[in-house]
């Protein structure tokens, strides 16, 4: 392994007869050397090797309803809100005449609710919110439980559970 260029030499490649298809592939193998862990390659490594998984039982939620009362709606996002009440609206639109809970979209479960009083950083807290939310199995990729998603996250999200791709992003093509 002295000299490394030697591989990359399309004359080294073997008999004239094939000089030809040698050439092609010693040029191919050029190419897979020479691109520096290639996109792919990349992106592979990231969500794979060295990352840290979490094997989860996935409930799914239902799809959303045609049709329900406002009731029955609210009824699916009073849990979520004992958390998020002051930073989303409770459709996500804010569109009246739909009426749909967090769940609905979103996936989760509602029942679960903060008890009065929990500080934010407190154990309570944090376990409130993995019971109430679908996790992922990915967690330190996706630098969970920020909402702020890595940049690159289309191999990551093709590892990760149909569910957890609906609660992340209830607009995600892969399940509308
Ligand atoms: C009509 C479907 C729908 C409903 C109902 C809904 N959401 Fe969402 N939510 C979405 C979609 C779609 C996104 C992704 C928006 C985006 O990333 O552009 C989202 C994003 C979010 C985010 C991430 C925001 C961010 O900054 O990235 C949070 C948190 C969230 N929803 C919480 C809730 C809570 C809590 C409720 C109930 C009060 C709720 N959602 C109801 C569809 C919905
Ligand atoms: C015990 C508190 C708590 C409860 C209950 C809770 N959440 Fe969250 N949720 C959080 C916190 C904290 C974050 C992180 C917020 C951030 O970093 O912006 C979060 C983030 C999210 C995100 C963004 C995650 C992402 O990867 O983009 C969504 C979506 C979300 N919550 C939906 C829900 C839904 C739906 C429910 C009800 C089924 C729910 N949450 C219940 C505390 C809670």
């Amino acid at each position: 392994m002295r000299n490394p260029g030697l591989f990359c030499n399309p004359t080294a490649a073997g008999s004239r007869r094939r000089l030809a298809m040698g050439v092609a592939l010693a040029l191919l193998a050029c190419l897979q050397v020479a691109l520096p862990g290639g996109l792919l390659a990349g992106e592979e490594a990231l969500a794979s090797e060295g990352s840290h998984v979490v094997e989860r039982n996935y409930v799914t939620a239902p799809p959303a309803p045609r049709a329900q009362s406002p009731q029955e709606a609210m009824a699916k996002s009073e849990g979520c809100m004992t958390c998020h009440a002051k930073t989303e609206s409770t459709s996500m639109h804010g569109s009246e005449g739909v009426n749909l809970g967090c769940t609905d979209c979103h996936g989760g479960d509602h029942g679960v609710r903060l008890p009065e009083g929990t500080a934010k950083d407190s154990p309570a807290y944090v376990a409130a919110r993995d019971r109430a939310h679908v996790l992922p199995r990915y967690p330190d990729d996706w630098k969970y439980p920020s909402s702020r998603n890595p940049e690159v996250s289309y191999t990551l999200l093709n590892r990760e559970s149909p569910e957890f791709v609906r609660f992340n992003n209830p607009s995600d093509y892969r399940i509308v």
